[in-house]
């Protein structure tokens, strides 16, 4: 694969999800001529992976990912305000001021921070590439007694007691048709398109088998993506044949659970420190928002509204070198199929639509418990596909 593909796939990515932007990220160093990438390899120093790493020395090649995502978030601009074609060559001016800026970065929080990550580019930028360093002006005439408190005051219904995790979690199984409807369905293709207005060509096929069998098929028209479990392991491969491997445990957990059939329904089982944390509303929705903690350290918060029980918003806090990054997604449009429910859309969302999140898509067709071979799920199709 050269150059030109190389971009091409990463072009492709920019509406992949995070887990699957995680592989693609390894050829998108200058992995291309190479095949799976080790475990070891991402734990690399990112300077012997990639190519041009100077201010960011040290830090490990799979971090490089959320570090990107939150430079562009922070500035609010995409890859190419500071990139061309090749990630590595030092063509415009603002990456080498985005150079100078980490390595300031750095410095603050080394010499005035006893080196915690208490400034970061979105404390000074706050979504802009020139920061403003004047204070705002706010009419007095606009600014009615207690304005400022009243709207927090607003986002919290009428003190309601908060209910188990046990409890929100029955309501929520019972809300999508109960454990039996659940238990009923062995087995799913779900064809989903991307939102109009995302700007993608991008369609899945997600196929799901009971237990734990799951292939996604994530294509544009001039690409193709497989990523699949068989329950223990899981792999990956693309049509450009430039890539074929077995992913590595984070990988796997997160592709696994972006998944799942019901997002969320297993948080107990999945995550650490789960706990009701408390009630906030969600346009007119109170929800009920159980917190937990992922084996990968995302700090994650599902919405549940309290009325309906269904599953309304799941948030993930992932941790880059500079500090947090939020992900959410909203699930809408409840519809039944076979006695159960799901969301036909979810919509995806992040700071500035950061390169690397997931892609807000519909259901267009589900088949359920339609025969799939085990045999799909075992490992990469054939590399002539
Ligand atoms: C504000 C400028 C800026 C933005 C926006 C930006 N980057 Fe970077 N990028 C840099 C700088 C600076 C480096 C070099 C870091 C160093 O010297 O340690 C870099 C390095 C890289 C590298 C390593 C290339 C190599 O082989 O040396 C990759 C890959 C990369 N960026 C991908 C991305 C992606 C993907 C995005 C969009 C999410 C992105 N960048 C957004 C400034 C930026
Ligand atoms: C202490 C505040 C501060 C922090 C933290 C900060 N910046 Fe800046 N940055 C500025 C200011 C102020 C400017 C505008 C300077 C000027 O006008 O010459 C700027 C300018 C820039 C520019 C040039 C914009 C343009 O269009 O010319 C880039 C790129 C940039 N910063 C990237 C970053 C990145 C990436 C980070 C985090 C690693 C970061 N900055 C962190 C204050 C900050």
């Amino acid at each position: 694969m050269n150059r030109q593909n190389a971009w091409r796939i990463c072009g492709a990515t920019r509406t992949m999800t995070f887990g699957l932007f995680a592989i693609m990220m390894s050829f998108c160093g200058d992995a291309a001529a190479q095949t799976a990438p080790s475990e070891s390899r991402e734990d690399q120093p990112a300077e012997t992976v990639f190519k041009n790493i100077q201010a960011l020395k040290g830090i490990r090649a799979r971090d490089l990912q959320g570090a990107m995502s939150f430079i562009a978030s922070s500035l609010n601009v995409d890859c190419d305000y500071c990139h061309r074609q090749d990630f590595s060559k030092d063509v415009t001016k603002e990456k080498l001021r985005a150079r100078e800026m980490i390595r300031m970065v750095r410095q603050i929080n080394e010499e005035a921070f006893h080196g915690e990550n208490k400034v970061n580019c979105f404390t000074c930028h706050q979504g802009h590439t020139d920061p403003t360093s004047l204070a705002p002006i706010v009419p007095r005439a606009s600014r009615k007694p207690g304005a400022e408190a009243a709207p927090a005051a607003t986002e919290k219904p009428a003190a309601a007691p908060l209910q188990s995790v046990a409890k929100v979690l029955d309501h929520y199984v019972q809300a999508l048709g109960g454990q039996a409807a659940l238990d009923g369905v062995k087995s799913r293709i779900i064809r989903t398109e991307a939102l109009n207005g995302e700007n993608s060509e991008s369609k899945t096929v997600l196929y799901q088998k009971a237990p734990g069998k799951v292939l996604l098929v994530w294509g544009s028209p001039s690409y193709t993506l497989w990523v699949g479990s068989n329950g223990k392991h899981a792999w990956a491969q693309d049509s450009e044949k430039s890539y074929w491997g077995l992913l590595n445990t984070p990988q796997r957990n997160s592709i696994m659970r972006d998944s799942e059939s019901y997002a969320g329904s297993r948080i107990e089982s999945q995550y650490s420190n789960v706990k009701v944390k408390g009630i906030e509303k969600i346009g007119e929705h109170a929800t009920y928002v159980v917190s937990g903690t992922s084996p990968e350290g995302t700090s994650e918060d599902f919405y549940f509204d309290m009325q309906t029980g269904l599953l309304l918003r799941r948030h993930v806090e992932e941790q880059t070198i500079f500090g947090g990054f939020q992900v959410q997604a909203d699930f809408e449009d409840y519809r039944e199929v076979g006695g159960t429910k799901m969301p036909f859309v979810v919509r995806w969302s992040s700071p500035g639509n950061a390169w690397g999140t997931k892609v807000s898509s519909k259901v267009v067709d589900v088949q359920q418990n339609e025969p799939i071979e085990d045999a799909k799920f075992e490992g990469p199709p054939a590399k002539s596909r």
